[in-house]
């Protein structure tokens, strides 16, 4: 419902619900629903204002070239994985990345997870089907279960509540990670030389850990304490998640009292995914009365009319860092449908934040039944996403990554060459496959050699 004031509305956190909302589970009772929804809106935010804010200056940067943004996490995150050794795991993998771009970039880079809250999916069917059976599709663990049981499949709302109640208390243990010395530099460098003492793959990288570590002594050498100085072993993590179910959304978009501005305090970013970023529909209009920095995934059905409409749409004010645009082209597509976009958007003069995503149009089926990805493709489409933007001038800002710490098996290729007959060794994926730790570095070290080469 818009307030009215005159004849212009204002957005409020209900607005979305005038509108079409694509990809929303049936909850099969609505009273139970409503009861969860009125709870939620009465517990702390999860974030808050301040930090979103901060975030989105830094966001502004990367807009600018003066920083590169990394984003990465679970595809879906699991209710099984909440242990602290599970979430510390995590953490460590991203920042090990972000340690190489640092250095290869030689600019700050902006750690963003897919964390603390990634728990709702959109799916390409509202049901499976096995033999006979036919349940609701899995939606991710904040609607119901992965097992393909009647019963564990039924959306219960109370699962809202623990998704909440897990980000929560994965927050709580990644601020302490991140300020407490967990983050520290010298060991995070410690844990990449690990990872390039121990394969063949890794070794290739030799080069660039060797000038890590030189600089590293250069610092020590010049008097900086590596021990002592803050930047050097606390960092600034952010989370986020893409906003799908907007009843939980709207319950935590709190009004600032600093501003009185609304911010959706679930996480400092949110995204609208692919299948639900219609122009008039419930997610857009959701998400562009919060003051948040937001993303907006763009596929390769997307043309330069409708991203300019979204540009409008979310960030009419052009405010910088406000809005990320996350490209998920496919490494065989990307090079005929990123390029009108990037300088229909350059033209029109709209700041955003590039980034690319290089796993969501890469996967497909093998013929054993793994939904899976190559490397070489994620690698392709990434370095066209930098080649594109060089031509265009334009910044490639950043790269928007699924990954996890176990060592799966789940995409093909990289440091330990899986291959199709690898893939039922370790898959464990609720929903997209993802790049295991090993494959992560391999990567961002990839990477880190596209940013020395410019
Ligand atoms: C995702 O990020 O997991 C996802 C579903 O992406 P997209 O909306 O780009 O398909
Ligand atoms: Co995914």
């Amino acid at each position: 419902m818009h307030a009215t004031i005159g004849s212009v509305k204002t957005w409020v956190p209900t607005s979305w619900q005038e509108r079409p909302a694509a990809q929303q589970p049936e909850w099969p009772d609505p009273a139970a629903l409503e009861e969860v929804l009125k709870e939620l809106a009465h517990l702390p935010p999860l974030v808050f204002a301040g930090e979103t804010r901060t975030l989105k200056s830094s966001l502004a940067r990367v807009a600018e070239g003066g920083a590169f943004l990394l984003q990465a996490g679970d595809c879906a995150e699991s209710f099984n994985e909440s242990s602290a050794d599970s979430i510390r795991d995590r953490l460590k993998v991203i920042l090990q990345m972000a340690v190489v771009l640092t250095y290869a970039s030689g600019l700050p880079v902006v750690k963003l997870g897919r964390m603390a809250g990634q728990f709702a999916k959109p799916r390409s069917a509202a049901t499976e089907r096995v033999g006979d059976v036919e349940l609701p599709s899995f939606r991710g663990h904040a609607v119901n279960d992965a097992a393909f049981d009647a019963g564990r499949r039924r959306p219960d709302p109370q699962r809202m509540l623990r998704a909440y109640h897990q980000s929560a208390s994965s927050l709580n243990l990644i601020r302490a990670l991140t300020k407490g010395g967990f983050a520290d530099l010298n060991k995070i460098h410690v844990w990449n030389q690990e990872f390039v003492a121990a394969s063949r793959q890794g070794r290739r990288y030799e080069a660039l850990a060797r000038q890590i570590e030189r600089s590293l002594q250069f610092m020590a050498a010049c008097g900086i304490d590596l021990h002592g100085d803050r930047a050097l072993h606390e960092v600034d993590f952010y989370v986020s998640h893409e906003a799908l179910l907007l009843g939980f959304e709207q319950a935590l978009t709190r009004q600032d009292s600093l501003t009185g501005d609304w911010y959706d305090c679930s996480a400092h970013l949110l995204w609208v995914g692919e299948r639900t970023r219609q122009l008039d529909g419930a997610h857009i209009e959701f998400l562009s009365g919060v003051h948040n920095p937001i993303g907006c995934k763009l596929g390769p059905g997307a043309t330069p009319d409708e991203v300019l409409a979204l540009c409008e749409r979310l960030n009419p004010d052009n405010e910088p860092g406000r809005l990320t645009l996350i490209t998920r082209m496919g490494a065989k597509r990307i090079e005929e449908r990123l390029p009108p976009l990037v300088s229909a958007v350059k033209e029109a003069g709209a700041g955003v934040v590039w980034t690319c995503d290089p796993m969501h149009a890469n996967t497909f089926m093998t013929p054993n039944g793994f939904k899976t990805r190559r490397l070489e493709d994620v690698f392709a489409e990434i370095r066209s996403f930098f080649t594109i933007h060089h031509a265009e001038g334009t910044v490639p800002g950043g790269v928007h990554l699924e990954l996890t710490h176990e060592n799966v098996t789940e995409c093909l290729g990289g440091a330990e060459e899986i291959f199709d007959v690898d893939l039922a060794n370790r898959y464990e994926a609720l929903c997209d496959p993802r790049l295991n730790a090993r494959q992560s570095l391999d990567l961002a070290f990839q990477i880190g050699e596209m940013l020395q080469t410019g």
